[in-house]
């Protein structure tokens, strides 16, 4: 039922400039580049995937929250190298104050929660839905501002908190009619390469660099990877200890090379173990070559992928256990994902699985006659405020209304007429069984 939609399609791929306007005065109509308009259609989908974002948040005890989209740029500046400082939508306002329109969510809630301090009651478990602006290069289901969920938890520094999140994902997935043949859940841990970075005696204060970069070997060569880390400082023994151990996509693998003891083996076993009591362990595996590119993850790092491979990550998270100290106070444990709309959107329409949302409108009072409007204004008022929802039609012609009655999926069409409201009765139209009546004004409900 896929239908023509703005949510993730328009403009995806062009990067074009738009066509320059062919007269002055005549503005450009289109929304900046990246950004979308939502008409009806395309908002009716978006609430609907928000819905399923809030119930699956609602089932796990997740509080919403929300933050402001504007922020100080201070928040977001860090020194790793990673793709999305580079994307800032910053610039300074009025007040001469550094501000930028947020990114990513993550370090609003880090703000949030360093302002609660002490009150801050753990574990905390909030989502939020909201607008995320970054400057990209446009490819399918990646564009310049998205809406993100995201599910976090703090003060949980077991993997418990990875299990729960995980969970939240496959619930998503499964509500939205997507199956474990179509996506899948890529898990490994930051500690998988830190462990390999400190058998070669790596300095400590390169692993973030070293991660953030070791990010983009899907989008640049082996060589090119190899160069980078070298010219950070990385031995080449180390970068190629690392890049075999990128290619493990066995936990097993990885506890014969790392050892049993291993704080990354660890976690991954316990994670893999709890994932069998929930029931969900035919949506993950490990593979080690997932890191993410944000710089501060710490442990366990995961990613929603279809599995037939043409899409970006539709989702990714981890575990955050030093965000707060970047910010000069005391850390707490902390674990999270970001769910944006545009791939996923993307993935429901190959599968055919976007449900066909129509305009849905209980009733339509029409009065045939304009003197009529008074008691049409007055049955309208007493619809709504039965919680009915009504649309009210005038000045057009009878077949018109019929028409509109179609469009809309109207239940009823209640006509205003003359002789009837004399009589203290209005017609009524049901419009699935074309079934007409006359009723008493005071008994339409
Ligand atoms: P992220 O991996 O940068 O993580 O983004 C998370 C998700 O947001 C992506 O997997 C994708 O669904 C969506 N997304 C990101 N950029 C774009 C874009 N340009 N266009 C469309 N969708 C996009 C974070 O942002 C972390 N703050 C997530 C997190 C929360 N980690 C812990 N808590």
């Amino acid at each position: 039922a896929a239908r023509a939609s703005t949510i993730a399609t328009h403009d995806d791929v062009d990067d074009a400039a738009p066509p320059a306007a062919t007269h002055p005065s005549v503005i450009d109509v289109n929304p900046p580049r990246g950004t979308r308009d939502f008409l009806p259609d395309d908002m009716r989908l978006r609430n609907w995937l928000f819905q399923h974002f809030r119930e699956v948040s609602r089932l796990l005890s997740f509080e919403e929250v929300d933050f402001p989209v504007l922020e100080s740029e201070a928040l977001f500046i860090r020194k790793a190298g990673e793709e999305i400082t580079q994307q800032l939508y910053n610039f300074e306002d009025k007040g001469g104050r550094r501000v930028v329109l947020r990114p990513e969510i993550t370090p609003s809630l880090a703000r949030v929660v360093i302002k609660q301090g002490k009150s801050v009651s753990l574990p905390l478990k909030w989502f939020t839905i909201g607008q995320c602006w970054r400057y990209e290069r446009m490819t399918r289901g990646r564009r310049r501002e998205h809406y993100q969920w995201n599910m976090d938890i703090l003060g949980v520094s077991r993997v418990r908190a990875e299990a729960e999140l995980i969970h939240a994902l496959v619930i998503l997935f499964e509500r939205l009619g997507i199956t474990s043949v179509d996506v899948g859940i890529r898990i490994s841990s930051r500690k998988v390469l830190q462990a390999v970075l400190q058998t070669y005696s790596i300095p400590e204060h390169l692993f973030t660099e070293v991660f953030v970069i070791v990010d983009k070997l899907g989008k640049f060569t082996r060589e090119e990877i190899e160069k980078e880390l070298v010219s950070v400082g990385v031995p080449l023994d180390a970068v190629k200890g690392l890049v075999e151990v990128l290619s493990f996509k066995s936990l097993a693998r990885l506890e014969d090379v790392l050892g049993p003891n291993v704080e990354a083996v660890a976690d991954l076993k316990q994670l893999f173990s709890m994932a069998e009591h929930y029931g969900y362990s035919q949506w993950i595996q490990f593979d080690a070559s997932v890191v993410r590119g944000l710089a501060y993850y710490t442990g366990i790092v995961f990613e929603a992928f279809d599995k037939e491979g043409k899409l970006r990550a539709i989702c990714g998270g981890g575990r955050y256990d030093r965000l707060l100290s970047t910010f000069g106070t005391d850390d707490i444990p902390a674990c999270g994902f970001g769910f944006g709309d545009a791939v996923i959107m993307e993935l429901l329409k190959e599968k055919g699985l976007v449900p066909d949302l129509i305009r849905q409108v209980d009733d339509i009072v029409f009065p045939l006659d304009v003197e009529l409007e008074g008691p049409a204004s007055k049955i309208v008022a007493s619809l709504r405020q039965k919680g009915r929802s009504v649309d009210l039609v005038e000045d057009k012609r009878l077949k018109w209304v019929f028409k509109h009655a179609e469009r809309i999926n109207a239940g009823r069409l209640i006509l205003v007429g003359n002789s009837e409201w004399q009589r203290g009765m209005v017609r009524v139209k049901i419009l699935s069984t074309r079934e007409e009546y006359e009723i008493k004004v005071d008994e339409l409900d």
